[in-house]
């Protein structure tokens, strides 16, 4: 998340953005805003220049990130698959200059994913993991109007155009109190980039090397990693992992009452899952009781680390934030935890999260998430996440242990709660959030959205 301040544009930075802003996507750098509405689009492309005219036309409606902060007008970010390169024309040279786990897709990369049983790309929803999407297109707006607005503006870009095929759409949007889909505020904490002009905020930790995020630029380790050719097809771009979500509520609710009698202790648990209360205020800053105030201020509700918090009493070592960002936690397996941050723009479908549905055909309610990771090298840190941080607990030393919130469970998976004077281990953790879905997309700089538009 950004500063207050720099959202409004007053505290920008004096010095001048090593980034190239006017030709990054906006959805780079820019945060959903709160409330947000918008929509995924996927799309096939059955003839080159029908393609090409799409994007030829598209291109002057997605927005930069040199206006990042602006985020009251609608705005579209566009992402193309490896199999969508190839239907535009691209020459092979160039396909062939992308990273491999890009050029084989999501679903072929199942088994470094470790998406297998109830996410194994056999069981997805139709339209993916068989290589036919092409184009996603994902709009964020501040209101339902401007939805619709962007909708309409989407559309008539595709009109007359009959070799691209919709294959799906999505819309999405804040459920009441900005809460995903298992009722928790989300979106909150974010890495800070450095040259971005994007001032951290309290807690962010110091601003990540841009060749993290962005294609062209050093990262952390001082190497610029090897760029799509050509230049103009690599440079400013981005790799989006792209992951829709189904959440059993009824399965998560149930299993909050199975091990918790009170209101109180069902929340304490719900909080312990995540490391952070539904509102969103951490457990190490709000140990005992919930704060909500301090969870909706975005100058406190991320400003911690875990030095206080040695042996797991407050946030679990298991937990899904400790896990997916260790901070400053001692790793049995050393690891530079700031080589695999991502930016999150997570996007919330479906009905509102219900505490009171318990039955399993709550379970199949279609609600959850769609997210959008994006970084330099996506691939490499979703699969690095999904096998090390998500479904396995060896790195934490918790053995088998998954991420309560999204790893695929085995039957009686359990999950520690460190406490005095004895630990509590609570059994009937299940795969609360299963996969339907999934796809690497390249999102191209606005440059190179007109390169492959002009392709012949
Ligand atoms: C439907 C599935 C998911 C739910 C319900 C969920 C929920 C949450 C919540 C409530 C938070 C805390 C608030 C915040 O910092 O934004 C969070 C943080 C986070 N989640 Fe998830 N998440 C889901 C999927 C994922 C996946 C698939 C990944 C990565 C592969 C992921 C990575 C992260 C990261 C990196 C953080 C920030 C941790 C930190 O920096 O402290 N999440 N998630």
């Amino acid at each position: 998340m950004t500063s207050i301040k720099a959202l409004t544009g007053e505290n920008l930075s004096t010095k001048a953005p090593v980034l190239e802003l006017h030709d990054i996507q906006a959805t780079v750098l820019r945060p959903r805003p709160a409330p947000y509405f918008g929509f995924h689009v996927l799309l096939h492309i059955d003839d080159a220049e029908s393609g090409r005219k799409f994007l030829r036309r598209l291109a002057p409606h997605v927005d930069s990130a040199a206006g990042w902060w602006s985020a009251a007008t609608p705005w579209l970010a566009v992402g193309i698959t490896h199999a969508g390169l190839h239907a535009l024309g691209v020459p092979q040279d160039s396909l062939q200059s992308f990273p491999e786990a890009f050029r084989e897709g999501m679903a072929a990369r199942a088994r470094q994913l470790g998406d297998e049983g109830a996410n194994d790309p056999k069981n997805w929803d139709q339209s993916y993991g068989k290589g036919e999407i092409h184009i996603g297109i994902t709009a964020f707006s501040d209101s339902e109007e401007n939805r619709r607005r962007i909708l309409g503006v989407a559309r008539e870009q595709l009109e007359g155009l009959t070799g691209v095929r919709v294959l799906a759409k999505q819309d999405f949007g804040a459920q009441p109190g900005d809460l995903n889909s298992l009722g928790y505020k989300d979106g909150i904490d974010q890495p800070a980039i450095e040259g971005s002009g994007v001032e951290p905020l309290p807690g962010q930790g110091h601003p990540i090397k841009a060749g993290e995020f962005i294609l062209g630029y050093p990262g952390e380790s001082g190497f610029t990693l090897p760029t799509p050719q050509p230049d103009v097809l690599g440079r400013n771009g981005t790799y989006v992992g792209f992951r829709k979500y189904q959440s059993r509520v009824g399965a998560f609710n149930r299993f909050l009452r199975a091990n918790g009698a009170t209101e109180e202790e069902r929340e304490l648990l719900a909080a312990k899952l995540v490391g952070r209360w539904r509102s969103g205020a951490p457990l190490t800053l709000a140990p005992e009781v919930d704060n909500p105030a301090l969870g909706a201020d975005p100058h406190r509700n991320n400003d911690f680390n875990y030095s206080n918090d040695p042996r797991g009493r407050q946030a679990p070592f298991g937990c899904h934030i400790r896990r997916m960002n260790p901070r400053d936690t001692t790793l049995t397996r050393l690891t530079d935890v700031n080589l695999h941050r991502v930016i999150r723009r997570g996007t919330t479908y479906g009905p509102p999260y219900d505490p009171n549905a318990l039955s399993e055909e709550a379970d199949e309610v279609p609600r959850g998430a769609y997210f959008l990771f994006i970084s330099a090298k996506a691939m490499a840190t979703i699969e690095f996440l999904q096998q090390e941080w998500i479904n396995d607990g060896n790195f934490m030393g918790l053995g088998e242990e998954r991420d309560p919130i999204i790893g695929l469970q085995e039957k009686g998976a359990s999950f520690t709660i460190p406490r005095e004077p004895v630990r509590r281990r609570v059994h009937g953790i299940e795969t609360f959030n299963v996969l339907r879905g999934g796809e690497y997309f390249f999102m191209p700089s606005l440059s190179a959205l007109r390169w492959l538009g002009e392709l012949r």
